[in-house]
């Protein structure tokens, strides 16, 4: 594998970890590209180039949300805290709480079983852009250890 992120010998990762990574390195990436382009956008002094490069960096958002979506797909506790904290408009720093009070359960629910095919409302949803709910919840392909709990400290490891 072709990269300088991993932070094991390759032969003890697993091909989940191992993709993953290749996930997290190429998010980090897009988002890399999208503040290079904002800037040089912000900087240009032709109004043409800036088009284009506000172009390109609209493009680059686009490809990390693709890849930020493949994440959730492939991580429960992504897939848990996407649910909690994306498209609401509830106050972010209150959304932790609702969530752990029982009031916007979904992403926690559906992060602990994977076949669920229920998905209730929450009063987090009831703010959340129309179209934007939470719609079934994906297959993750693989668990993290007991709790499914996957700690920054840990993620860093991976990148
Ligand atoms: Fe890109």
């Amino acid at each position: 594998m072709s990269s300088e992120g991993l932070h094991e010998s390759e032969e003890r990762l697993s091909e989940h970890t191992k993709n993953m990574h290749r996930a997290i390195v190429s998010l980090i990436e897009e988002l890399e590209a999208v503040d290079w382009y904002q800037q040089r956008a912000e900087g240009s002094t032709d109004e043409a180039l800036r088009a284009v490069i506000e172009h390109n960096r609209d493009e680059e958002i686009e490809h990390a949300m693709m890849t930020l979506e493949w994440i959730r797909r492939n991580n429960p506790r992504f897939d848990a805290n996407i649910r909690t904290y994306l498209l609401t408009s509830d106050p972010i720093t209150e959304l932790e709480e609702a969530d752990t009070s029982g009031e916007a359960k979904d992403g926690a629910e559906n992060a602990s079983n994977s076949n669920s095919s229920s998905s209730s409302s929450s009063s987090s949803s009831a703010n959340r852009p129309s179209g934007a709910s939470a719609g079934k919840p994906q297959a993750a392909s693989q668990k993290r250890g007991a709790d499914g709990s996957l700690a920054i400290g840990s993620l860093k490891e991976t990148l």
